[in-house]
């Protein structure tokens, strides 16, 4: 596998993918396909933007004309697919880009990738696909597909043909669902940088409902190492959950950040929830662990310690951020809830 084209590596988890794969497997070409939505951003790849093995392109992943020349002037060998509409919230009031990028755009990448016999199509997807759990269980591979808003309906509808386009043609695919990941350049929309970049600021951090809602964090470098080991080790055809094992209620997970910050609990105000809010997610993560012998490598203490620090360090990179659009977005989520 030597050339691959990662799609929305300018987003969070992409940009460290491409870092990772740049940094640590220097004989892979990368190529980088990203539209630049307010998720993308260049800032992201900034120290790689010059890596002779690193090629950006500015694209649509819709845009199959543009899809079918990058891959051949590049001689691609597999994908690995990022690039989507990212964020919950958003899926609630435009769903339909969702269905855009995430369906239709997934679709264009599986038709040109079959067409061209690709080596492998990786899909990132979610553990969102599986629905909410209640205060016990996991989710295994087998677990039912029972999505609940329009980002996770998208995300499965992607992953259904994936899988199907495996079944029918030979599509040699795999799939990793993945639970949340925090790190470094995550856009503060989502809940970790979102409520570090208020409480940087004295701002009230709005918490959602009871604040006793579950996700599994996983630190995005840890993510990262399991795709490089499904895209370069795993059979075809075969589907891999990646956790952190960190199980935490939102408000445990900003217990942590007010503390490493020095600020307050007193910052804490519980909003209205969101419609059809997920009670808990929690990972099985049994199958990638036995069969390509992935383990996490950073504990859930020291990621965010990472994280958090990342963040202080980055004012530059945020406040670039949070200054433009970010200011209308924020008031339109925030301000009336
Ligand atoms: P992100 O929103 O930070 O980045 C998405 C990237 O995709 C952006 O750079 C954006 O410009 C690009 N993009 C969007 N539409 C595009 C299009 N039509 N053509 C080309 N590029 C396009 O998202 P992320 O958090 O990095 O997530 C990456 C992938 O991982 C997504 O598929 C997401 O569903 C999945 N995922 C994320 C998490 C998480 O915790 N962040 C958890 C599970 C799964
Ligand atoms: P988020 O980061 O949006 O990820 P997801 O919804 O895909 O799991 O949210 C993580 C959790 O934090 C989720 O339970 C919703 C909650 N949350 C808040 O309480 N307040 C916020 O402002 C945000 C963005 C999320």
């Amino acid at each position: 596998m030597r050339t691959i084209l990662v799609t929305g590596g300018a987003g969070f988890i992409g940009s460290n993918f491409v870092r990772m794969v740049l940094a640590e497997h220097t004989d892979c070409v990368v190529v980088n396909l990203d539209k630049l939505t307010y998720a993308g951003n260049l800032e992201n790849l900034g120290d790689v933007m010059d890596d002779p093995n690193h090629r950006f392109v500015k694209g649509d992943i819709c845009d199959a004309g543009l899809v079918e020349k990058v891959i051949d002037d590049n001689k691609v060998d597999a994908i690995v697919n990022f690039a989507a509409e990212s964020h919950v919230d958003r899926s609630l009031v435009e769903p339909g880009i969702f269905i855009d990028t995430n369906v239709t755009g997934t679709l264009t990448l599986l038709k040109i990738a079959l067409e061209r016999k690709l080596e492998r199509f990786v899909q990132i997807s979610t553990d969102e696909v599986y629905g909410s759990l209640g205060v016990e269980g996991m989710f295994i591979e087998e677990t039912p597909i029972s999505p609940n808003s329009p980002y996770s309906a998208s995300k499965a509808a992607a992953d259904h043909l994936v899988s199907a386009f495996g079944h029918t043609w030979d599509l040699r695919y795999n799939i990793t669902r993945c639970s949340n990941n925090y790190g470094e350049y995550q856009f503060p929309e989502k809940m970790i940088p979102l409520m570090i970049n208020n409480a940087l600021n004295d701002k009230e951090l709005p918490v959602y409902g009871d604040g006793l809602y579950v996700r599994d964090w996983l630190y995005v470098y840890d993510h990262c190492t399991a795709i490089w080991k499904v895209l370069t080790e795993a059979q075809p055809g075969e589907i891999y959950n990646v956790g952190g094992n960190n199980e935490k209620t939102n408000l445990e997970v900003i217990g942590v950040i007010l503390e490493r910050l020095g600020k307050d609990k007193s910052l804490i105000r519980h909003v209205a929830d969101r419609p059809g809010h997920d009670r808990r997610y929690a990972i099985d993560s049994g199958k990638i662990m036995s069969r390509l012998g992935w383990s996490p490598s950073v504990t859930f203490e020291t990621g965010m310690v990472k994280t958090i620090d990342w963040y202080l360090a980055s004012g530059k990179w945020l406040d670039n951020i949070v200054s433009g659009e970010y200011q209308k977005y924020y008031e339109s989520m925030y301000s009336d809830r």
